[in-house]
């Protein structure tokens, strides 16, 4: 694992998209795989810079969604992956529609979405993934509590700390998401390359333990370690316990 340290999180986002933006250039079909939440926020937005400073173009890239939530009701739509991915990068950049692999937010259509997902992710292998990581050590929303390493896309059952970490983003407290659909942990290490990215001191200990190097179900980040091209971008804030 290489660990890119810098100053700060906006020395992250940078570095972080200078990286990718290099990739996309060296190959422009490249296929990507999005997080959401707040860390790439910064990335994304040095990403579209670049884009409409014409340093780089996604007219041929492909994406996909690392995870999507399954939402109790329509309304919440603003709440959804796909929002926050149209509103932060999609809208904003030249990427085809055509060429955005989701999720449906129903699910009552989750098996379905599964299976085109599976398709897609067969026909499109990943390239670049970007990754955050939960201060419980999830990726995507493969939880500790119900961690497989060899887990493929699934419906998952968010885990009381991440619909806690969530919820500040809803207006009540049952609007909070239960379940989400993620890819699983054995689609994220068919990834060519990895970007993980992780700022402030509320990831200094997931990413502490990230670095042990030891594998552990319960720390579903820890399956990082059998893949052999991941690059750790974290800032001084996160990289705080494991510098001890
Ligand atoms: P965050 O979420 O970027 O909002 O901290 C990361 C994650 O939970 O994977």
């Amino acid at each position: 694992m290489e660990v890119i340290k810098v100053k700060n999180y906006e020395q992250l986002s940078k570095k972080a998209a200078k990286l990718i933006c290099d990739m996309i250039n060296n190959k422009k079909d490249s296929v990507m795989c999005f997080a959401t939440g707040s860390t790439p926020v910064g990335t994304f937005q040095e990403m579209v810079d670049c884009y409409t400073q014409k340093r780089v173009t996604f007219k041929n890239t492909k994406a996909f969604f690392l995870d999507e939530y399954c939402l109790n009701h329509p309304r919440l739509f603003e709440h959804s992956n796909k929002y926050f991915l149209e509103y932060n990068f999609f809208n904003k950049v030249n990427i085809e529609e055509k060429n955005i692999f989701g999720f449906d937010q129903n699910i009552q259509n989750a098996d379905k979405t599964i299976a085109q997902m599976n398709e897609r992710l067969a026909e499109n292998p990943i390239d670049i993934l970007i990754l955050g990581i939960g201060e419980n050590g999830h990726i995507g929303y493969n939880e500790p509590e119900d961690c497989d390493f060899s887990s493929t896309c699934h419906l998952a059952k968010l885990s009381i700390k991440t619909r806690l970490s969530q919820r500040k983003y809803f207006y009540d407290a049952d609007e909070v998401p239960k379940y989400a659909i993620t890819l699983g942990i054995a689609d994220i290490l068919k990834a060519k390359k990895i970007f993980l990215l992780a700022s402030g001191l509320n990831k200094a200990s997931a990413i502490s333990k990230l670095l042990q190097e030891e594998q552990n179900t319960c720390f579903p980040a820890s399956a990082l370690l059998q893949h052999d091209n991941v690059t750790i971008i974290v800032d001084e804030a996160a990289a705080s316990l494991y510098d001890k």
